[in-house]
C-alpha cells in the first residue's frame, strides 16, 4: 500500500498491545488500511475489536506497538509531541462518543477552540456557513450545560470541521443520541463529506448508519476481516452475520 495523495491516510501492520506477559491484550493484530480523499468509511465490528483503538492511532492519540501510520504524507508514529501536536492540528479532527467539549466555554468558543489556541481564524464567510449548516445559528452563547445531547454533538461536529482539516474521526459519534438525532447527526456527516468533500472515518454499531458510507470495514479480534463498497443496510447485516461477529 502507498502512500499516493489520494489516500489521506495510510496504514501498515499496524499492532498494539496493552500491557505485558500474561494480562497482555492484543487489540490490534496486524492492521494495513488506506482511507482515500473525499470519501466516507465506516468502520464496525463487536466491542472489544480493536475500533476505538485503530481510530486514536490513526488519529495520533496514541502510539502503535509496531507498524506506520502516514497522514497527508507524514509518517506520525516517529514525531515527537510538538511536531505530532502541529500535524494533528492541521491535518486531524475527532469527534468523540461523549462530545467531550469544554464545560466553561460557550458553543462558539469551543467551535473555535483548535483556531484559537492554532492563534487563526476561520476564513471570511467560512465560520457563518458552518454554524448554519450545523443548525446552530442562535446558540452560540449557550454553554456545553445548557445544550441538548445532539446540539452538543453538533458543536463537536463544527469543531472538527473549523480547520478543514485533512481527515475526521469519529468514535460512535451517535452512541449517546436517541434514533431521531442520530438520523439528523448522521445526515449531517454525510452532509460535511457531500458538500465539503470532508474525509472522513465513521466507527458505527448501526447498520443504517454504515449504509450511508462509501466504503464498511469489518473488524474482529483486531483485525479486518472483510471490507464492503457501498450497500444497503440488509447487505451489511448479511455480511456481519456470514461473519459470526455480532
Ligand atoms: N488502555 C487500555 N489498557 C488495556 N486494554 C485496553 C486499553 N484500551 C483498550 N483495551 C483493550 O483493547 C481491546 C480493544 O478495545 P477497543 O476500545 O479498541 O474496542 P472497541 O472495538 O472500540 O469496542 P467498543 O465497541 O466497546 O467501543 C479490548 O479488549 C480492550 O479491553
Ligand atoms: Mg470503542
Amino acid at each position: 500500500m502507498s502512500a499516493s495523495p489520494s489516500n489521506v491516510v495510510v496504514a501498515n501492520g499496524i499492532t498494539r498491545q496493552f500491557g505485558e506477559g500474561d494480562t497482555s491484550v492484543h487489540a490490534l493484530r496486524g492492521i494495513d488500511v488506506c482511507i482515500p480523499s473525499g470519501e466516507l468509511t465506516a468502520v464496525m465490528g463487536p466491542s472489544g475489536s480493536g475500533k476505538s483503538t485503530l481510530m486514536h492511532i490513526l488519529a495520533g492519540l496514541d502510539k502503535p506497538t509496531a507498524g506506520s501510520v502516514h497522514i497527508a504524507g507524514t509518517e506520525i508514529t516517529a514525531l515527537g509531541d510538538t511536531e505530532l501536536t502541529k500535524l494533528r492540528r492541521r491535518h486531524i479532527g475527532f469527534i468523540f462518543q461523549f462530545f467531550n467539549l469544554l464545560p466553561m466555554l460557550t458553543a462558539r468558543e469551543n467551535v473555535l477552540l483548535p483556531l484559537t489556541i492554532a492563534g487563526a481564524k476561520p476564513g471570511p464567510g467560512w465560520f457563518d456557513e458552518l454554524i448554519g449548516r450545523v443548525g446552530l445559528t442562535d446558540r452560540l452563547t449557550h454553554r456545553p450545560a445548557e445544550l441538548s445531547g445532539g446540539q452538543q454533538q453538533r458543536v463537536a461536529i463544527a469543531r472538527a470541521l473549523v480547520s478543514r482539516p485533512s481527515v475526521v474521526f469519529a468514535d460512535e459519534p451517535t452512541g449517546n443520541l436517541d434514533s431521531t438525532t442520530s438520523g439528523e447527526i448522521l445526515a449531517l456527516m454525510r452532509s460535511s463529506v457531500e458538500e465539503y468533500g470532508q474525509t472522513t472515518v465513521m466507527v458505527t454499531h448501526d447498520a443504517n448508519a454504515a449504509a450511508m458510507a462509501d466504503r464498511v470495514l469489518f473488524l474482529a479480534d483486531g483485525q479486518i476481516v472483510q471490507e464492503l463498497p457501498r450497500s444497503s443496510p440488509r447487505d451489511i447485516l448479511l455480511a456481519i452475520e456470514k461473519l459470526g461477529i455480532r
